[in-house]
């Protein structure tokens, strides 16, 4: 009797969960449909000439004298002149044409001697601002001429859905970078998967909830494993290898779990970005994390896990400088982990949560949405802390 009543409110309890599920799916994607209709195309804001002359890297005059000569956008019907991405791209290539005397210092790929830089964005704390870093990171880098790929490796696929494709409505089976590192026979080359984004130089590889089987199947894999399968946490390397050429800079948006997808994504790093909302419980959460992160990390080294970083940075996020705890958190942060704890914070702002909303970011969204100042003390720390990671980056490479 209490077998058939305990049974019966499992089955219950799964039909009800499962109904829930159907309609609540069903309902998010007529939302979609009439929030985000496929035909809504996303793009890139336009820049002002001061952006623009700081995205290229010249000063303004010097934008204008080149504008003068012919190049650039036309003046608008008001007289100004604003700037697209495809501008600031064209504009590169001007100034890096042998007349110029550019040659290579504004469209700033890497040479043969600077190696890709996979960028892992991690914490297993939730809402740390992963995900709004790691977006803001690849555009700023694409805006800034470097060629960029951002992997979603959140099975929740919110970097997915910021950049315009809607992981239940646009990534279908096999589409998420979990096609490029099953264990099975479907496993396929990473060239297919990747997509093209609405910001030239940017890439990316979409993710959904498929990447949750890597979870599963490690486990299983580990058990089975054949003398010639690479193990998991060699994975994610292996499949960028086949890409290596292509980019500049990969940017990786991790879960907020310790699991396999982020260890694999951990083991791929050349570099490893920790964001931090300084709160005590946040804090106290990150260092249990560093703490299992540090001991798996053992266990991946004993079994031939190479970890070797260029640099390791902690930074945090959505920080209210006029919150006294908050800034006595950061003071605790620095004083322990010194120099590591970048010295730009992403300040919190009702821009960027806003921008959110609608699924876009700071570059996206129109600035006359909000009052200036409140856009643009937003830019500015973002600005502050994108060019502090570019710098990271060039110093690896060894440039100036
Ligand atoms: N600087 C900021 N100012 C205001 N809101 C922010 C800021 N950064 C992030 N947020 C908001 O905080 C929430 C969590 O951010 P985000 O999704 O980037 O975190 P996450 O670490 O990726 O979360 P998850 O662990 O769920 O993947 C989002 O609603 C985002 O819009
Ligand atoms: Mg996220």
């Amino acid at each position: 009797m209490q077998n058939t009543v305990r049974q019966t409110s499992t089955n219950s309890l799964r039909s009800l969960i499962t109904a829930d599920a159907e309609e609540l799916g069903r309902q998010l994607r007529a939302h979609q449909q009439r929030t985000f209709p496929p035909s809504a195309r996303k793009s890139i804001r336009l820049f002002t000439p001061a952006e623009a002359a700081d995205f290229i890297g010249i000063h303004q005059g010097y934008l204008r004298q080149i504008i003068a000569e012919g190049y650039g956008p036309a003046p608008l019907p008001n007289g100004r002149r604003m700037y697209s991405v495809e501008d600031l791209d064209q504009l590169r290539r001007v100034l890096d044409d042998g007349a110029k005397g550019g040659a290579g210092k504004y469209v700033r790929h890497r040479r043969a001697t600077e190696k890709l830089q996979v960028i892992s964005v991690m914490n297993f704390k939730g809402g740390s601002g992963k995900t709004t870093t790691s977006a803001h990171l690849a555009q700023y880098l694409a805006l800034r001429g470097y060629r960029v790929l951002a992997i979603d490796l959140d099975p929740q696929a919110s970097l997915s859905a910021l950049f315009g494709h809607q992981p239940e409505l646009d990534v279908g089976e096999n589409e998420t970078f979990y096609g490029a590192i099953r264990y099975d026979e479907h496993r396929r080359d990473i060239t297919e998967i990747v997509r093209a984004t609405y910001t030239p130089g940017l890439h990316i590889v979409p993710g959904n909830l498929e990447l949750m089987e890597f979870e599963h199947e490690t486990p299983k894999a580990l058990v089975n494993r054949q003398a010639h399968d690479s193990m998991f946490f060699a994975r994610v390397g292996l499949s960028l290898a086949d890409i290596e050429s292509a980019y500049d800079v990969v940017v990786i948006d991790c879960p907020p779990q310790l699991g396999f997808l982020t260890l694999s994504a951990l083991c791929a790093a050349t570099a490893v970005l920790i964001t931090v909302h300084p709160q005590m419980l946040d804090v106290m959460s990150m260092s249990q994390f560093l703490q299992m992160t540090g001991d798996l990390l053992e266990v991946v080294e004993n079994a031939g896990g190479s970890m070797e970083y260029d640099w390791l940075r902690y930074l945090v996020t959505r920080y209210e400088p006029n919150d006294g705890p908050q800034a006595q958190m950061t003071g605790f942060m620095r004083s322990i982990f010194g120099n590591r704890v970048l010295e730009n914070a992403m300040v919190k702002s009702t821009a960027v949560s806003d921008a959110g909303l609608t699924k876009q970011t700071l570059y996206e969204v129109e600035r006359n949405q909000f009052t200036r100042g409140t856009y643009e003390r937003a830019l500015e720390s973002l600005t502050a802390v994108n060019a502090e990671i570019e710098q990271l980056i060039k110093q690896t490479w060894g440039r100036k």
